[in-house]
């Protein structure tokens, strides 16, 4: 981080359109190393777009977007992620047949692709002690250590989500942003999924960016919070002052008080 820029991402004074609709209107949005942010507001507020922005895959009409001090509104998605913007995705990639120590030996490897190459060529695809150890601690970190030599069909929604959480560790991201990271979870899944976030966040020190509908996870999941309606920023603060505001309340569940 350069001196002077105490955050790690500044989203500052973001827009966006789309052909008419004004997707976002200046949004800024701040995170701090190692910290846990959320953000919530109802369908169709803007929270993907936002997302998309961060990671690249949108590029916005007005607006900067500043990482460990650098400008990087115009990079590309796989130089943020080299810079250390990781992400899960919203619908699982799990290949049939492999177990879970193979799924984050395949992405260990696709993010230090050289090494893997020659490693294919000399051991026959053998992981290497170094990339044993990974794998095995980052299975550990999201919890699934008893299930590393599962094949990925027998796992629950829970323990594919925690996967895919797991897969994208093995590139050492210092951001990780996630895309309603609960949907189809229940309430048990989702607190396990909570637990594991905290245990990275003190593990690795990565912050994370947590775009959530799933408010009981936002509350043990996050320390600060933003809220979006319609492309506008409508609060931020910390989690629980930001829940319990009455313009939040009514905006996001539509009932005052
Ligand atoms: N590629 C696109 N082209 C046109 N309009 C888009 C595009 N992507 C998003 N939008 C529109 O921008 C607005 C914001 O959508 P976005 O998906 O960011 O909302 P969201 O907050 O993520 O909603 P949800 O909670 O349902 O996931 C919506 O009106 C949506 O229809
Ligand atoms: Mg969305």
């Amino acid at each position: 981080m350069q001196a002077g820029t105490p955050w790690l991402l500044e989203v500052q004074h973001v827009s966006i359109q789309f052909g008419g609709i004004l997707a976002l209107q200046d949004v800024s949005l701040e995170i701090g190393p190692g910290e846990a942010v959320g953000l919530i507001g109802p369908n169709g507020a803007g929270k993907t777009t936002f997302f998309n922005c961060i990671t690249g895959i949108l590029e916005p009409h007005r607006g900067r977007v500043r990482f460990m001090g650098a400008d990087i509104t115009d990079l590309e998605v796989y130089e943020r992620a080299r810079l250390g913007i990781g992400r899960t995705f919203q619908r699982m990639e799990l290949f049939t047949g492999m177990s879970v120590r193979e799924h984050l030996l395949v992405s260990l490897r696709a993010y230090t692709r050289a090494g893997s190459m020659m490693n294919d060529l000399v051991s026959g695809g053998r992981p290497t002690d170094a990339e044993r150890g990974i794998v095995e601690d980052t299975a550990k970190l999201v919890g699934l250590d008893d299930r590393i030599d599962s094949v990925v069909d027998t796992l629950s929604l829970g323990h594919g989500r925690l996967l895919e959480l797991g897969r994208a560790l093995m590139t050492n991201p210092r951001l990780l942003l996630l895309d309603e990271p609960s949907s189809g979870l229940d309430h048990v899944e989702s607190m396990a999924l909570a637990e594991v976030l905290h245990a990275v966040q003190h593990a690795r020190r990565t912050s994370y960016l947590l775009v959530e509908h799933d408010l009981s996870l936002i509350r043990v999941a996050t320390d600060r919070l933003y809220v979006m309606e319609q492309g506008y920023l409508l609060a931020k603060g910390p989690t629980e002052a930001v829940l319990n505001h009455p313009r939040v309340r009514e905006a996001y569940t539509g009932v005052a008080g």
